[in-house]
């Protein structure tokens, strides 16, 4: 029977009252009771208005001209932050082990965290795998990513036809450098990475086994190679009809093998190559190379009967200093006068670099706003292979070789922390053994670790048993806690294979060559023509609700200075973020061969709110920390990246 209207009224009048006072009720007792469970509750509630209030607030900005050197005074909205910061330090975090008294936390890595962060949004995802192009035609010995997500890749030039004729075939065959007779097939492409598509390049001198980097201005500079190419200089600027110049004979060793660095004037410094026991230091973005160089005796020092010291693991460190790990050993020095600084304890259990071909990365670096000079520089040495291990597969003649003459590759994985007053090297495991594997940070700032072989070395036909089962590294996990495996692919990538993370998060997989021309049949590793993408875990579906979106992206940025872009998430939170949620990311693009990415690293930078959808940083304070030229930037949500883009960090 339906309610008389009159009596549900007068059931109203007398049971909103006593409705009202039993929720206050429960309210009361639950806030007592979360007071007692956590006494930051009332600050955090308290925090979290003021929070909101200085959002509906409009004060100015910093500039972000970088006119402010990031030592202006605290304004009332940073205030709050740092109050922030200490009403959640008790929290607890993925990361951070207990705190000390008074002191700062410090992270499982042993580095203090200056600011908790709540825990990384999780995902039951290992990745996923696709095939972008089915028969590119050009095998990615050696790759760098230009700033407009071209990837340029190329191959030698001396060993016969690729899979890519130019077009109209047989009407454009430039005579080869090296053979003086017509070549009607390509050697290099430029491969758009978000739209899969490619364009030719014309190479003249052999860039076999060279080297290169991106300058300042975003010019590749590859340096050496093979026979006419061997000292050569090419240059590619990143714009879309753009080709290589190029010159031989011009630095002042060959340089086969090498390794190569931007500095932090914007020179570049080439190291070592076969034979070659000398670095040199060559200005960018020109042919003309006046001869600027030093004899350098570790590089014959740490070589031995089949070399593992080529392609040296080089990195610029914070003082200016150059780091050099050679075959076991490894150094600081200065490149200004060719001295030695320090030696750092040998790694012992193998070599790392070619033909033993380990990989090397330098870890995500933290700048901290209020001691912006004070970084960590820490570095991974994995993987690689018995000194030993090239001499039986390589001399074996018969094809297929017997498999006893593949040695297992090596499965330990090493950090040294350079600004440590004593460093040394501390070991974890890899979960399976990799030699040519490649070392990628991502932009999450976890590295992936990815191709290579798991029996063999470096060399053709040297490797056996490819490694498909890409790891993930987490620096901030615990020791024992930090590789995860990913899923595989189902291709092999050994020797001469490639990879790079592109803006939009996915990672461009490419090569592969076994071999010593492009052999499609009767072999147990063909050539691989197949260009594949992975999209490691943060690129989950279920994780795109919390996703970042730069919106008003900066073109340029300058040391030291402030600067701010605006910023959606797809699905607004429903509580406003904490500056802690969020980082921005910086990713240098490296030049990636033989296992080893040159020139890569991240510097990471906390994140000031400015309102609801405008986030602020200060950017790195000098180009000793982050070398001048191109970055990719992502905003980071709690291990969410956005898509990234393209920044110039410029002293000017
Ligand atoms: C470093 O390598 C050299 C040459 O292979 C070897 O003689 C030496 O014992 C190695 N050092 C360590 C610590 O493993």
């Amino acid at each position: 029977m339906p309610m008389d209207r009159d009596m549900r009224q007068q059931l109203k009048i007398v049971m909103v009252p006593i409705l009202k006072a039993f929720i206050l009720l429960i309210l009361l007792s639950l806030s007592v009771f979360a007071q007692g469970a956590d006494p930051g509750f009332q600050t955090r509630i308290a925090q979290g208005s003021k929070f909101v209030q200085r959002f509906s607030g409009t004060g100015p900005l910093p500039a972000d001209d970088g006119s402010d050197d990031g030592n202006a005074p605290i304004d009332g909205s940073r205030k709050i932050l740092k109050a922030e910061h200490k009403g959640h330090k008790g929290a607890t975090t993925a990361d951070a082990s207990q705190p000390t008294n008074g002191g700062p936390l410090i992270g499982p890595d042993g580095n203090p965290i200056t600011t908790p962060e709540k825990p990384r949004f999780e995902t039951n995802c290992l990745g996923t795998w696709r095939i972008t192009t089915p028969n590119v035609g050009v095998a990615a010995m050696q790759l760098q990513t230009m700033p407009n997500d071209k990837v340029v890749w190329f191959d030698t030039t001396f060993l016969g036809p690729s899979a890519l004729q130019w077009n109209p075939p047989g009407k454009n065959c430039p005579i080869n450098f090296e053979t003086n007779v017509p070549d009607c097939y390509v050697h290099a492409i430029e491969y758009d990475g978000l739209h899969d598509t490619t364009r030719p390049l014309t190479l003249k001198s052999d860039p076999w086994c060279s080297v290169g980097s991106l300058s300042a201005t975003g010019t590749l500079v590859g340096s050496g190679g093979y026979y006419k190419g061997r000292n050569a200089i090419r240059l590619l600027k990143s714009c879309p009809n753009c080709d290589f110049t190029e010159k031989s004979f011009v630095l002042g060793n060959d340089r086969w093998y090498a390794s190569q660095h931007i500095l932090d004037d914007g020179n570049l410094v080439v190291v070592g190559g076969r034979k070659s026991f000398t670095y040199e230091i060559i200005p960018p973005d020109t042919l003309n190379i006046p001869i600027k160089k030093f004899d350098f005796p570790f590089l014959q020092q740490t070589t031995d009967p089949v070399e593992n010291n080529l392609y040296p693991f080089l990195y610029l460190v914070p003082d200016g200093n150059l780091f050099l790990f050679a075959n076991n050993r490894s150094i600081i020095f200065d490149h200004k006068s060719a001295k030695i600084i320090r030696e750092l304890p040998p790694l012992p259990g193998g070599s790392r670099n070619y033909p033993a071909s380990g990989m090397s990365a330098v870890l995500p670096i933290k700048i901290d706003p209020k001691a912006p000079e004070k970084v960590y520089f820490d570095i991974m040495v994995c993987g690689g292979a018995s000194p030993y291990a090239f001499y039986p597969v390589d001399s074996v003649q018969a094809r297929p070789k017997p498999k006893n003459v593949y040695w297992p590759a090596l499965q330990d994985c090493n950090k040294i922390k350079l600004m440590d007053p004593n460093p040394h090297w501390e070991k974890d495991m890899l979960l399976s053994p990799r030699v040519m594997g490649d070392m990628l940070i991502l932009p999450s700032g976890d590295l992936l670790i990815l191709n290579g072989a798991k029996k063999g070395a470096a060399g053709w036909w040297n490797g056996d048993d490819p490694n498909m089962t890409p790891e993930l590294y987490m620096p901030k996990q615990k020791l024992g806690n930090r590789f995860k495996k990913l899923a595989p692919t189902h291709i092999p990538r050994m020797y001469h294979s490639t990879s790079a993370v592109l803006s939009s998060g996915e990672v461009l997989v490419a090569g592969s060559n076994e071999n010593d021309r492009y052999v499609f049949q009767g072999v147990p590793f063909p050539t691989e023509m197949r260009v594949e993408k992975f999209s490691p875990p943060y690129l989950d579906k279920n994780l795109d609700k919390y996703r970042p979106k730069i919106l008003t992206p900066p073109k340029k940025v300058k040391y030291g200075g402030h600067f701010s872009f605006k910023y959606a998430i797809t699905t607004p939170p429903p509580q406003p973020l904490d500056a802690t949620d969020l980082k921005m990311h910086l990713l240098s693009p490296p030049f990636t061969t033989h296992g080893y990415s040159q020139q890569q690293r991240m510097l990471v930078l906390d994140v000031i709110l400015r309102g609801p959808d405008t986030v602020q940083a200060v950017a790195p304070p000098n180009p000793k920390i982050a070398p001048p030229g191109y970055y990719i930037l992502f905003l980071v949500h709690r291990g969410v990246p956005s898509a990234g883009i393209w920044v110039r960090l410029v002293t000017q």
